[in-house]
């Protein structure tokens, strides 16, 4: 173990200038215009896979294709017998955020810039930094002659960013390559450079668009305002009733699976200490905003909630204009917490829609990506053993914590694969995930490295 350490630390400036390289392809998975650079970014990630030594292979779906790279020579073994390697997935996403507002950027965005011990970029820890240190933590075993205790395959897509919609026939498609006795995730958050974490529940999410329509263009307000409905002003009147001043969701039915939280668990919640005057600072607001009768802690990782994303309708340009806009849209996003069926709740968000919306506008409510809320014990023996490989590799206490972000996946590996997940995040609260600005704190790159080093001997034993 000291040769693949030392060799992590003698390559750290190459393995930053890869991540650089890797962070200057505009890969937004939501925007069709990237579609070439998604595919070049995955290219890239292959021959960065191959030259570590790793078989790989690029899979394509229907959408952004899959990298696919592997420790093993050949396929999975048929051997049931006690020698068999363990194999473990790791997963990460090469898709990023769009950069948008490009002018809040103090740096373009896909122009990667060291400041501090910070690397700057879109994509930087969510997620190509975090993945890249699995990678590289593998190619100092390969570089040094170190035997893996266990088989390593990793499976990298391109569209998390998007609800990872084509993952789930791909992971059926290619079951027994797959299989494997745990997913490893570094994709999450850990509190601080000294609270490294382990995260044992993220919620789900649905996402719909809500499309009003009005006349059948947009109208001098003055010739016909006071005759005809405003799309607008619906869109506001409905979108204000999915959420009561109390911060409780209107939708009926909402709440019927939403398992309470235990006195156990609010206890350890508590121990997370969010110093309330700080996150304020952080976040830029005056007051916090929550469900009422939760803490922030709780608000934010293991309760349902619903944002507006984005709002259009009208005219948004240089000074006014004076029309009766003819279509007003919503994007909206729900996270779901255990036992809130996505299916479901976006039936429930359509009828009551529909319930809301007057006769004097026309409503379509699109369904887009979903993903169900994810909850593991901390107990088991791989999150222990990864609880001990925190604790190695940082040097530090670890955390156990329950998340408010979403990786649709992650109940497809336990559903098709049959195989747990250990989420071990390496971005820090101020990397700006989704924001201007994101970056990758390089320590935690450098520990991230340090800790998939330490990993797998750990979880085999
Ligand atoms: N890395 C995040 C997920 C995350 C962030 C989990 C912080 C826990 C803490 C991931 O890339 C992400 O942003 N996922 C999306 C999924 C969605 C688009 C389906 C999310 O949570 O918004
Ligand atoms: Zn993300």
């Amino acid at each position: 173990m000291d040769k693949v350490l030392a060799y992590l630390e003698s390559q750290n400036d190459r393995f930053v200038a890869s991540l650089c390289d890797y962070i200057r392809f505009p890969s937004v998975s939501a925007q069709p215009v990237h579609s070439a650079d998604m595919r070049a970014c995955a290219e890239w990630l292959v021959n960065y896979c191959k030259r570590i030594g790793l078989k790989t292979r690029l899979c394509p779906t229907k959408g952004n294709p899959v990298v696919v790279a592997t420790t093993r020579k050949s396929g999975p073994k048929k051997t049931t017998s006690k020698k068999r390697k363990p194999h473990f997935l790791v997963y990460g996403h090469y898709d990023v955020q769009p950069a948008e507002p490009f002018d809040l950027w103090t740096t373009k965005p896909f122009e990667p810039v060291i400041r501090g011990s910070s690397l700057f970029g879109r994509g930087a820890s969510d997620n190509k930094g975090q993945h890249l240190a699995h990678l590289n933590a593998v190619e100092a075993y390969l570089a040094t002659g170190t035997e893996l205790p266990c088989d390593l395959t990793f499976v990298v897509e391109g569209e998390e960013e998007v609800g990872s919609n084509n993952l789930e026939n791909f992971l059926k498609a290619n079951r027994k390559e797959l299989q494997c006795d745990a997913v490893i995730i570094s994709d999450t958050g850990m509190p601080a450079i000294d609270k490294p974490a382990l995260t044992y529940a993220l919620r789900g999410i649905v996402a719909v668009e809500v499309r009003l329509s009005g006349p059948s263009r947009d109208l001098h307000s003055g010739i016909y305002g006071g005759t005809v409905d405003n799309p607008a002003m619906v869109l506001c009147q409905l979108l204000a009733k999915l959420r009561d001043k109390n911060g409780k969701i209107t939708v009926p039915g909402f709440y019927d699976e939403v398992e309470e939280l235990s006195d156990f668990e609010r206890n350890q919640f508590k121990k997370l200490k969010l110093n309330e005057a700080d996150y304020r600072k952080h976040l830029g607001v005056e007051k916090l905003f929550g469900e009422k009768g939760y803490t922030p802690v709780e608000q934010r990782s293991a309760r349902p909630t619903v944002e507006i994303n984005g709002l259009t309708s009208g005219y948004q340009g240089i000074g006014s204009k004076t029309i009766v806009p003819a279509l007003a849209s919503a994007k909206l996003t729900f996270r779901l917490v255990p036992n809130q069926e996505p299916k479901k709740i976006i039936q429930q968000i359509d009828s009551y829609l529909r319930k809301l919306c007057p006769p004097t506008v026309k409503l379509t409510v699109e369904d887009g990506h979903y993903g169900e809320p994810y909850l593991v014990s901390p107990e088991g023996k791989y999150a222990q053993a990864a609880l001990r490989t925190l604790r190695k590799a940082f040097g530090h206490e670890p955390v156990v914590m329950r998340e408010g972000g979403s990786i649709p996946i992650v109940t497809q590996f336990k559903k098709i694969l049959g195989a747990d997940t250990l989420l071990l995040g390496l971005a820090l609260p101020d990397d700006n995930a989704h924001s201007p600005n994101e970056k990758f704190d390089l320590r935690c790159f450098a520990n991230g490295m340090k800790m998939g080093a330490l990993l797998w001997p750990e979880l085999v034993g």
